[in-house]
């Protein structure tokens, strides 16, 4: 008999030191109708995949209150609320206008807005982790900054972390709050961010790579990965998952779905384990793509 899927086989990682969570978790943002607006076109779904998350052992669920926008944050909260064992993760400092078109805006009332809008609609009292979708470059990111530490004193976050952003960056805000996360986009193939995941491996500051599954490239039977997966018999966005996890002990990839069974081959990735000849293999491969 094949064993059950469970998160937990990927190994854990304490998120701001203290809150331990499984490093195969979920983003939340394919949840919600086309253009990440509005409703998804099948809640029914999106409720169950949701609902799923805990039986697999997913404690750790990224997502944004602009998914949707508020989208994201509903459905978690209708599914999932009162939280056992989770760690929600949203974010806040992008505003929205229309399908597919974000907007950062960082004015310090905006960012206390943000927080104290998602603590409503999470029905939470604290937030475990929030992050900085974007740093406003109209806005000094000194202020961006110094309201989150506000919030961080006051209680209403715990934990903070930031979103596509550079060493500089997470040097300048270390300043102000330790940066428990970055969550910049990375995946085989590509690794723009490989010094950022680098500095973050090397100061215990989790490394959140959006796109993991290179928004679904990397998944179907075109992809590049399809050799390797047949030999190990996995699917190739197992494989993919599989080699961020061992790429660096700080990962915690959040795959998007807003299917059950998808999670359910993405999750099962924690129990891939690649020897280190394939990893070496799927390096050079992520190289030359
Ligand atoms: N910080 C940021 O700026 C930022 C930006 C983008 C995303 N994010 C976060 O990162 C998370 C992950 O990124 P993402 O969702 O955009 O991209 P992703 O995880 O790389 O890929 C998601 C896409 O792949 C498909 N997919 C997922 N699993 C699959 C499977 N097993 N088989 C076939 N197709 C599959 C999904 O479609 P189905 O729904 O049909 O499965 C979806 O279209 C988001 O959910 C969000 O929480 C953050």
């Amino acid at each position: 008999m094949s064993k059950p899927i469970n998160a937990a086989e990927a190994g854990q990682f304490k998120i701001g030191g203290d809150l331990a969570v499984n490093r195969l978790g979920y983003g939340a943002m394919r949840i919600t109708g086309k253009g990440i607006w509005g409703a998804p076109a099948n809640p029914a779904a999106a409720l169950a995949t949701l609902r799923r998350l805990p039986e697999l052992g997913v404690d750790f669920i990224d997502t944004a209150d602009s998914y949707g926008p508020n989208v994201s944050e509903d459905l978690i909260r209708n599914a999932l609320h009162p939280y056992q064992n989770l760690l929600i993760a949203t974010k806040g400092g992008l505003t929205r206008h229309g399908p597919d078109i974000w907007l950062p805006l960082g004015r310090p009332e905006y960012l206390r807005q943000c927080v104290l809008m998602s603590l409503r609609r999470l029905g939470v009292e604290r937030i475990d982790l929030w992050q900085l979708h974007r740093i406003d470059p109209a806005v000094s990111r000194e202020d961006q900054f110094g309201v989150i530490a506000d919030m961080r004193k006051e209680g209403l976050i715990r934990h903070a972390g930031l979103s596509e952003v550079g060493i500089d960056d997470i040097d300048a805000a270390q300043k102000y709050f330790p940066v428990a996360t970055v969550q910049n986009r990375y995946n085989l193939v590509d690794r723009q961010s490989e010094k950022v995941l680098d500095y973050c491996d090397a100061h215990g500051i989790g490394f959140i790579p959006w796109f993991p599954l290179a928004a679904g490239a990397l998944v179907g039977p075109g992809s590049a990965l399809g050799d390797i997966a047949a030999r190990l018999n996995a699917t190739p966005g197992q494989v993919a998952l599989a080699w961020l996890l061992k790429r660096s002990k700080v990962m915690l990839p959040i795959p998007g779905t807003s299917s059950v069974a998808h999670l359910e081959e993405n999750i099962a990735a924690a129990s891939l384990v690649l020897s280190d000849a394939d990893f070496t293999l799927l390096n050079q491969h992520g190289q030359s793509a």
